[in-house]
């Protein structure tokens, strides 16, 4: 079964209409990667999925297991089991990163919550994600480079175990190094858990490390073309412009 499913999404910021007649199904342990030109709705589209209220869906519904997410709050989502690793992460100062995880964590486990392994495992993702080790006691993202940003997402999803994962330009602000890090990090969690990915990205980089089953191209607040990883490479030589005309 489809753990997430899009169907006829329209979704409106003030009166702007961004998503248009959006549809996406989802398995576990699928990878999608959606690329698409600036400004054609691929962040609302992560947004909304997380329940962002600002914006409004006018149409459509979202789904997760079969049951409407469409008006549940963004903290039920994330207990549910879907997790945005966002394009631009804030800075919250005053909330250390080890409160937050270990606050979300055990939101989401409950009694089963060990602070223990807890420990053990943010001290061994840390090293993984060749971060420092005072990050974990610093605000959230406070004074952090936005690789680094990219990088505390990645160390929240792998604390939360989310079996949606949608990763927004998760590549950008990375250095060739750190990105293979993240490319990796993300693929071991796949492997793992086999949760259900959507990632958007510029680049075909990314996917040489996290391979996508499906690749889809975006336009104007809707899915224009769809296919397998070739169609990324096609992308990155001939342009949005040639890949999105051929099917018109
Ligand atoms: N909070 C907002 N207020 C006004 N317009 C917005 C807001 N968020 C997004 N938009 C507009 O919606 C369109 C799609 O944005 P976005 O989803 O960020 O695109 P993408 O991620 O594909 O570059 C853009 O034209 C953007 O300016
Ligand atoms: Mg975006």
């Amino acid at each position: 079964m489809n753990i997430l499913k899009i169907d006829n999404l329209t979704v409106k910021i003030d009166d702007k209409v961004i998503l248009k007649d959006f549809n996406l199904e989802i398995k576990s342990g699928e990878i999608h990667a959606i690329m698409g030109p600036n400004g054609t709705g691929k962040s609302t589209l992560t947004k909304v999925i997380m329940g962002d209220k600002n914006y409004k869906i006018v149409k459509g519904k979202i789904s997760y297991n079969g049951k409407v997410i469409n008006d549940m709050p963004v903290n039920e989502r994330a207990k549910l089991g879907i997790f945005l690793g966002m394009q631009m992460p804030l800075a919250i100062e005053g909330v250390t990163n080890a409160d937050f995880l270990r606050s979300a964590l055990r939101a989401k486990e409950g009694d089963n919550f060990k602070l223990l392994s807890f420990i053990r495992e943010v001290d061994l993702l840390t090293k993984k994600l060749h971060m420092d080790s005072d990050m974990i006691h610093r605000g959230i993202n406070d004074g952090f480079s936005g690789g680094e940003r990219k990088k505390n997402e990645i160390l929240q999803m792998n604390i939360l175990k989310p079996d949606v994962v949608l990763l927004d330009e998760i590549d950008s602000g990375l250095d060739v190094d750190s990105l293979k890090l993240v490319g990796q990090a993300v693929m071991d969690y796949y492997n793992e858990k086999k949760p259900a990915i959507l990632l958007v990205t510029h680049y075909q980089r990314l996917l040489d490390y996290i391979k996508p089953d499906f690749v889809h191209i975006m336009n104007d607040g809707k899915i224009v073309i769809s296919g397998d990883s070739s169609l990324a490479l096609k992308v990155e030589k001939e342009g949005y412009d040639k890949v999105g005309k051929c099917d018109e």
